[in-house]
This record gives structure tokens, C-alpha cells and sequence, in this order.
């Protein structure tokens, strides 16, 4: 049985996929050979209440000089990484010459902000190819895993943080106490850590499946942040929902005793344990539903496919990966994915093998229906391929349920 990332204790799934490949790992048509599969299966720690991955994939696998995603791809992401930075530097409004390091600056979409202030600035990525389109704007980055021994580096080499921040980067790291530990030697005394990920109440919620997936090592509440925040001498000082991803919660950290918690904290411990989601049976029925909701997409589009109507999808996301093949879906029910990242364009999705084409082709070749897979960003696509809609196409969604035509646009939009 595995055991827990952050306390060693055994954990048991409630939901096991089977075997599932790399979510970002698009296949090169030339070489399909090459695919590397794994165990995919969640579990909830019943001795510290976190929600993890009970198989690990290595780091160097996922995170290399090809990686697929690119952050800066979106609008409405750049909007949001741009109110980030400004939410960060009002919380340094005292600190003169302030120094920001990002762990997972990906491209730079978040630095760019800090660099424009003139702020002083260290991204630290593994990614190769992000990392060089970061340099290339001009950022100052490094190309390493963090870790406390590369932070200890960091602190000795430029000094201690001010700021340190993070996006969608922390639930990705299986040795979870070496980034917390990391933080705890880089961070000022006075400093702030800053991070936000995908909110394990929200993806129940709305029984978003497709968040799970090989990256996604770790699914935190408040209450499990908070915990392993103390077992390495910080506290959890303030929390704020975010709308991207469907669904963040952004955390503040400093070093205890730093700051009094504002009252969000102790509120949204208080509905976590109202919710029970320290307790295995949400989980259990969030594994239900998601097994429903499989079923009912995969029959919304076989039978569609059966009649002789033409479906795509919109969006290669990673998470697309985890329904696509959990719902046994292949090219012989979604003829292209329609994607903007040119490192994907030409590919074939993981495990499944659908083409992945540009938007142009989306566009030349109109299916009757269109499964919007990236759901976190339905307004910024559906505005951009209004005309889609115009002309008789409709768009198929599976979050929070499967839904055919014109789905209404929510309020949990990036
Ligand atoms: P994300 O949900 O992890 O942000 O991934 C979004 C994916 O969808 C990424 O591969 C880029 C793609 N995408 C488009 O192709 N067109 C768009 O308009 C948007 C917003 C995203
Ligand atoms: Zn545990």
C-alpha cells in the first residue's frame, strides 16, 4: 500500500483509473512507441487529511526540455498572472527594494510584472524550452528542480526572499517537504510565500475528474496546507479563492508568529470540517459521480458518432487526457483536438493518439459538435469561435455535468 507524502501513513484510493499515460506527453506520430504508462489513483491520507496521488511518476519525466505547457497561452490567464503580481507587491508595499523568487516560472508570465516594476527577480524552472522563452523576455531564471538544498544555494547567492510565489507549481511536488523546507531557509524573516492551486473542495464540487492526472501530485485544502506549513515553522496567514483552473485557492505563508491569520483562514477551516472533507465518504461519492459522469459522455458521443455526426475537441489539455481515457475515447470518436500551443500541434494526445491541429483547422473543418476540454477558459474560446456557434455547431461539456449545446458560461472563468 503506499504511504503518505507528507506523514507515512498507508493511504487507500477512492478512485483508480488504471493504467493512464503522461498527461502532457503528446506523441510524436513518428515514434508511438515510446509512451510511458503508469498507475493513476488518488487517495486521501485519513492521518493528515491530504488528497495525493498514490503512485508516483519520476520528476524527469514530466518535467523536461519539452515541456508541452506553455502558461502564457491564454488571455485570460495573462490577466490573471498581471493581478497576481499586483496582489503580491501590495503585501511588499513596506519593503524597499524588494527581491521575488517564483518556483515554476514556467514562461515568465507571472515575473514579467515583477520585471516591468523593475523588481528584483529569480524564476526557478526545470523545463528547459520554457525556461529559454523566458530568458528570452529577458527574466532572470534558473534552470533547476527547487528543493531546500537549491534554495539554501539561492539564499547564499543573492540573499533571502522578500517574496516568494508560486503558480500551480507546489501540488506538483512529491517531496513536498523539501519545497517547504526550501522556503523556510530562502524566506526572510518578514517575508511572504505566496502559492495557489487547484482546490481539492472545488474540483469535488463540480466533480471535476479531468484535474487528476500525473502532475497533479497533491490536491490541498486549507486545512492540509495549513499542517504541513507547521510541520516546517510557517503558518498559513490568509487565503483567497481564485477563478482559474475551476477553481484556486490562493495561500499566504510566513514564518510563525509572523503575522496574525485573518479571519478567512479559521472561516474556510470551518467549512472544510463542515464539508467533511477530511472524512473518506466525499470522496467516495465524488468517485461515483465521476464514474456517471464517464459513463454518460462517452454514450452522449458514441451515439452521435453512430449517426454520422462529426465531433471534435477544443483544447489539449492536460486534463483532457485523464477523460479522454478514462472514458475510453479514441480518433474514432474525436477526429482532431483543436489547440493553439505549437509544440502540441501536429502531435497525437497521450494514450488515446487523437490528432492534435491549430485552430485554423478547427475552423476549416467545422465538426457538428466540439468538446470544449479546456472548460477552465469556455468564455475567452467560446467568444473567440463565436462563429462556430453561429453556424449550427454545438459544444459538449462534462464539468460540473455533461451538458450538449450552448453551455451556460459560469462564473468560475479565467
Ligand atoms: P490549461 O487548461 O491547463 O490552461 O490548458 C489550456 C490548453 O488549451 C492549452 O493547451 C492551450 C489551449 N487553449 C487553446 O488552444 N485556445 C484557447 O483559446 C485557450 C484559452 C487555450
Ligand atoms: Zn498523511
Amino acid at each position: 500500500m503506499p504511504s503518505c507524502l507528507v506523514c507515512e501513513r498507508p493511504i487507500e484510493p477512492f478512485l483508480s483509473f488504471g493504467q493512464m499515460p503522461l498527461a502532457d506527453a503528446f506523441v510524436d506520430p513518428a515514434r508511438p512507441a515510446d509512451e510511458f504508462f503508469f498507475d493513476l489513483a488518488i487517495g486521501l491520507c485519513e492521518g493528515c487529511g491530504t488528497v495525493q496521488l498514490c503512485e508516483r511518476v519520476p520528476d524527469a519525466y514530466m518535467f523536461h526540455d519539452a515541456y508541452a505547457y506553455y502558461s502564457s497561452t491564454s488571455v485570460g490567464m495573462r490577466r490573471h498572472f498581471t493581478a497576481y503580481a499586483a496582489d503580491v507587491r501590495r503585501r511588499l508595499h513596506a519593503v524597499r527594494a524588494p527581491f521575488v523568487v517564483e518556483i515554476g516560472c514556467n514562461d515568465g508570465i507571472l515575473l514579467e510584472s515583477f520585471a516591468a516594476a523593475g523588481i528584483r527577480h529569480l524564476g526557478i524552472d526545470p523545463a528547459g524550452n520554457v525556461v529559454a522563452e523566458a530568458v528570452r523576455k529577458g527574466l532572470h531564471v534558473q534552470q533547476a528542480f527547487f528543493s531546500a538544498r537549491m534554495a539554501a544555494n539561492v539564499a547564499s547567492a543573492h540573499g533571502r526572499a522578500d517574496a516568494i510565489v508560486a503558480a500551480n507549481v507546489i501540488c506538483h511536488v512529491a517531496d513536498i517537504h523539501s519545497v517547504f523546507d526550501g522556503v523556510q531557509r530562502l524566506l526572510g524573516p518578514a517575508g511572504i510565500f505566496v502559492f495557489e492551486d487547484p482546490y481539492i473542495g472545488a474540483i469535488l464540487d463540480s466533480t471535476a475528474v479531468d484535474q487528476i492526472y500525473d502532475e497533479h501530485v497533491f490536491y490541498f485544502s486549507v486545512s492540509a496546507v495549513r499542517r504541513i506549513a507547521e510541520m516546517h515553522g510557517l503558518e498559513l496567514v490568509d487565503v483567497a479563492p481564485q477563478a482559474v483552473h475551476g477553481g484556486e485557492l490562493r495561500y499566504y505563508l510566513r514564518h510563525r508568529g509572523a503575522q496574525t491569520p485573518s479571519a478567512a483562514v479559521a472561516d474556510w477551516i470551518e467549512r472544510e470540517q463542515a464539508t467533511g472533507l477530511a472524512g473518506p465518504r466525499a470522496y467516495r461519492q465524488f468517485a461515483d459521480r465521476a464514474g456517471r459522469i464517464r459513463d454518460e459522455l462517452r454514450a452522449t458521443i458514441v451515439r452521435r458518432v453512430a449517426s454520422g455526426q462529426r465531433i471534435a475537441g477544443y483544447g489539449a489539455t492536460a486534463k483532457s487526457s485523464t477523460i479522454i481515457n478514462y472514458a475510453g475515447l479514441g480518433p474514432g470518436e474525436i477526429e482532431f483536438i483543436a489547440d493553439v500551443t505549437p509544440t502540441k500541434q501536429g502531435k497525437l494526445t497521450p494514450g488515446a493518439h487523437i490528432p492534435v491541429r491549430p485552430p485554423e483547422h478547427f475552423r476549416s473543418h467545422y465538426p457538428d459538435y466540439a468538446v470544449l476540454f479546456a472548460w477552465n477558459h469556455e468564455r475567452e474560446i467560446r467568444e473567440k469561435e463565436a462563429a462556430f456557434e453561429t453556424q449550427g455547431g454545438r459544444w459538449i461539456t462534462y464539468v460540473p455535468a455533461v451538458t450538449v449545446g450552448p453551455p451556460a458560461c459560469s462564473a468560475s472563468q479565467a
